[in-house]
Parts: structure tokens; C-alpha cells; sequence
């Protein structure tokens, strides 16, 4: 049976107009005015409503072994919870640790996604050691259609590469197509600053930020642009927080370098001083790179307007209070991360779309179809076309609301955003042209997602 939303006013990347979407066998057919369907079509009303393509995150953790416990998820609530809030498709970090098998590792993430995740997803493999047998494995991996790495230069021990690691990723990442993500941090000095800290008695949350500090993460995005620029690679800064870090990526990018750049929802709209509150309520909004100092903040909006930040994701990963309170005697052992995944698209669109003067077509393409591109999607996500998956936010803009961990449908007992006003939520959600979410309520097949094979897209060029 066939799927009519009729009198919706269609906004993409690129283009706003009214009209109609038919949609049969998952796919779009047909996009314009006046449609009509045969008998048995579900038609939908979508007048006085936004239609945008399925929103994309392409930075969350689900399933992850981190800081002595496992982030607080799994791919049932993330996945109901981001289709909630209009995230149709998640790309999720598989994060071996340094001591584990790559292989192995990427098929337990899968295994833990398959039949559970609402909606579709993907992965970004992380490199975490470097040797030959890794190498052979990554290139299955990407053969699996698994087509963007990701390798953390803080974490040293744990997820951490080193240099020569990074530039041999790097190097099989050029010569195979496939870009890779980078968390950006020096190790290093991260070690030396913490080891200062603690022995000076500064053990509470406020120490995280001070413990790496900006000039740690421009370290980190210059030397990861330098390798970039010297192995031919393209590569994709994850969570940029500050001006320096965003300095160093733009001077990448003017000098050429195939650089993009991500920040995500937490560095444009909290600052420090959350990180800084006594206690647990401090160690709710401890994450790499931290919660920075307020300035940074029209910075990152002023950049994401302009396309220098290219893409917003949440980098979802939640630790509950219990898991923070692992950290009371010393802020290094405080779970890092944040959840964010069901309110990336309502909190952009308030605080960017409705009260920042982000444009609206900016929105989709840095929240989408951005993403879509650069991790080989498109255009069957992240677009509304004939052809297309039907993955569509049918959006309510007259919706007035609030932020709360009391009415939240992912794991965790508190929201970092707590008490935030929302000036709009999705109110049909579909997946492949089914309905999965009806005005703030999953209304679908759970497991009903889809992995998603890629292909590399990110040759020499
Ligand atoms: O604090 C964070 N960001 N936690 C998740 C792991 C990572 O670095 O992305
Ligand atoms: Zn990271
Ligand atoms: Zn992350």
C-alpha cells in the first residue's frame, strides 16, 4: 500500500516549495502539486506543516565500553528515542579497545544493532592500533560497506593512536576511498595537565576543562590536518568545540586540505559553567572536548551559518548518575559523554532556525544532507526525490515545549538540556515510507532499521 502526504511545504537544502510526496515500495515516486493516489492510499495531511528529508546524526555511541563501565543505551531506546526527535538514520562509532580485534569487534556492534535499531544506521570503524592484520581487516571491514574510520588522538592506552598509527590509517583510508573522523585532543599533554591538577588537590568536574584546555585541541585538529594534507586523505573533525580548533580546520581548508568539520549540539548551546556546578550536577555535563568558555559559542553559530562547521551531530553517549558519581574522588574518572541523540533537530531548530537567524536550508543540508554526502548516502538519504528512501519529518513548527528527563524516551535518569524551551517537534516520522513516530509517541515496528552497505566516495582526486 502506498503512502500520500499531501499539502506539506517540502523544505530541503537546496529549496522550499508546497506540495505532495507519493511514496511506494520505501522510495519516493512522485514529488509535486496536486497529486492523487490509487484507492487504499494512507494519505496524510501535512498542511500547515514543514517537510524535511529524515535528519541524519553522524556521531553517536550506543553500544560503548568506556571509563571502567558501558555507556547507558541500547539500540531499541536510542533508536526510538532519535526517530522521536527526527533522526531517521544514526551513524554509531564501533570503538574497540586498543587490546581488542578490530573484526571482531565490528561484529559485535553489528550483532547488537541488528533487529533492534527503529531506524537505519551505519558505522564509522574506529582504528584503535595499527598493524598488518588490523590493515587487512579494515579492508573487509570497508568491503562490508563500512566506509569511514574514525581514530582518537586522546584516550592514549585505551582508544588512542599515535602518530605513526594515524598516518598509516590515513594512508590505507586514501588509498581505499574512505574518509576518516578524528576526535582531536593532544594526549600528551592531557596526561601531564590532569597529573598537575590532581596533585594540586583539583579534583571536582570544574578541573576537566582546564585539564584540556583549547590550545590542546587546536594541537590536536593542526596535526590532524597536517596528516591529512601529507597522505592525500580526507578527513572529518569530530565535535569541534573552540575558536583555535576552528582556526586551525579553516586554515586546512583554505589551504585545500579535504577537511570537514562536525560540532555537536552540546558546544553551541551550554558553556563551562554547567561543567562547573558542584558535584554530580557538574559531572552530568563532563565530555572531550569539554563544555568551553561562553565566547566560544557565536563563534561556533557564526561558523556553522557559513558552512565553515559543516555538519551538527550529538555525540550521544550517556552515563547516569550512578556512572558520573565514579568520578567523585577525581574528575579524570568521570564517564565522558552526554546524551543528545532525541534532541539534536528540536534544540537546532529553536535556538538556530527559530531565535538565531539560521537559515533554514542551512539547517537540513548541516543536520542531513551534509552528512549524507559525506559519508556516502546520498542521495538515497537526505533528500526529498523521486527515488529517494522515504525518510520524512513531517514537522509541527506551532509545537511549544520543554526539554525533560521526565518525558524522555532514551536510558539515562537526566537530561543535560533540562528545562530548555523547544519551538517545534516532528509529528509524523517515517522510515521508508512507514510511520514510526506520531506527535512525540513511537507508533512503529521496533528492529524494523536497516544496516546500511556504502561505497567508498572519497577517492583521489
Ligand atoms: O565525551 C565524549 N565525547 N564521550 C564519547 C567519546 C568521544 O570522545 O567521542
Ligand atoms: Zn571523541
Ligand atoms: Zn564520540
Amino acid at each position: 500500500m502506498g503512502l500520500l502526504i499531501k499539502g506539506g511545504e517540502i523544505v530541503t537544502a537546496e529549496s522550499r516549495f508546497s506540495g505532495d510526496i507519493f511514496i511506494e515500495n520505501e522510495t519516493i515516486s512522485a514529488v509535486g502539486p496536486g497529486l492523487t493516489a490509487p484507492p487504499g492510499t494512507e494519505v496524510i495531511d501535512g498542511t500547515g506543516k514543514l517537510i524535511f528529508p529524515g535528519f541524519i546524526d553522524p556521531h553517536v555511541h550506543i553500544h560503548l565500553p568506556f571509563m571502567a563501565t558501558f555507556a547507558k543505551e541500547n539500540h531499541a531506546a536510542a533508536s526510538q528515542a532519535a526517530l522521536i526527535g527526527g533522526t531517521t538514520t544514526f551513524i554509531e562509532m564501533v570503538c574497540p579497545s586498543r587490546k581488542d580485534d578490530a573484526l571482531e569487534g565490528y561484529h559485535v556492534w553489528k550483532n547488537k544493532a541488528e533487529g533492534h535499531s527503529a531506524s537505519d544506521y551505519a558505522f564509522h570503524m574506529a582504528v584503535t592500533r595499527y598493524d598488518a592484520k588490523t590493515e587487512a581487516q579494515l579492508t573487509e571491514i570497508v568491503r562490508d560497506g563500512t566506509t569511514s574510520f574514525k581514530i582518537f588522538l586522546s584516550y592514549k592506552n585505551f582508544f588512542g593512536v599515535d602518530d605513526e598509527e594515524m598516518f598509516h590509517t590515513l594512508k590505507l583510508a586514501a588509498k581505499l576511498g574512505v574518509i576518516t573522523t578524528a576526535h582531536c585532543e593532544n594526549a600528551e599533554l592531557v596526561g601531564q595537565l590532569q597529573k598537575i591538577l590532581l596533585t594540586a588537590g583539583k579534583i571536582g568536574p570544574e578541573w576537566h576543562e582546564p585539564s584540556r584546555p583549547e590550545a590542546v585541541e587546536a594541537e590536536g585538529t593542526t596535526r590532524f590536518a597536517t596528516f591529512v594534507e601529507q597522505t592525500g586523505a580526507a578527513g572529518y573533525v569530530v565535535h569541534l568545540s573552540c575558536a583555535p580548533a576552528l582556526r586551525a580546520a579553516v586554515e586546512a581548508k583554505l589551504r585545500g586540505v579535504r577537511l570537514h568539520v562536525e560540532s555537536v549540539l552540546p558546544h553551541f548551546l551550554l558553556d563551562k559553567s554547567y561543567a562547573e556546578r558542584a558535584g554530580v550536577e557538574g559531572m552530568k555535563h563532563i565530555m572531550s572536548p569539554p563544555l568551553r568558555d561562553r565566547r566560544n559559542l557565536a563563534v561556533l553559530w557564526s561558523a556553522l551559518k557559513t558552512g565553515l562547521i559543516d555538519t551538527v551531530g550529538t555525540d550521544h553517549c550517556p552515563f547516569d548518575t550512578q556512572q558520573k558519581l565514579l568520578g567523585s574522588k577525581a574528575f579524570t574518572e568521570i564517564p565522558n559523554g552526554i546524551p543528545g541523540i532525541e534532541d539534536r533537530v528540536n534544540l537546532m531548530y529553536t535556538y538556530g532556525v527559530k531565535r538565531g537567524g539560521l537559515d533554514i536550508h542551512r539547517f537540513v543540508d548541516a543536520l542531513s544532507t551534509r552528512a549524507a554526502k559525506l559519508f556516502g548516502l546520498y542521495p538515497r538519504k537526505g533528500a526529498v526525490r523521486v527515488g529517494s528512501d522515504a525518510d520524512l519529518v513531517i514537522y509541527d513548527t506551532g509545537y511549544r515545549g520543554a526539554i525533560s528527563a521526565a518525558t524522555q524516551h532514551g536510558i539515562n535518569d537526566y537530561n543535560g538540556f533540562e528545562g530548555f524551551e523547544i519551538e517545534g517537534r516532528p509529528s509524523v516520522v517515517t522510515v521508508r515510507g512507514k510511520v514510526q513516530v506520531r506527535d512525540g509517541a513511537f507508533v512503529g515496528q521496533p528492529g524494523r532499521g536497516q544496516f546500511l552497505r556504502r561505497i567508498p566516495n572519497h577517492g583521489p582526486q
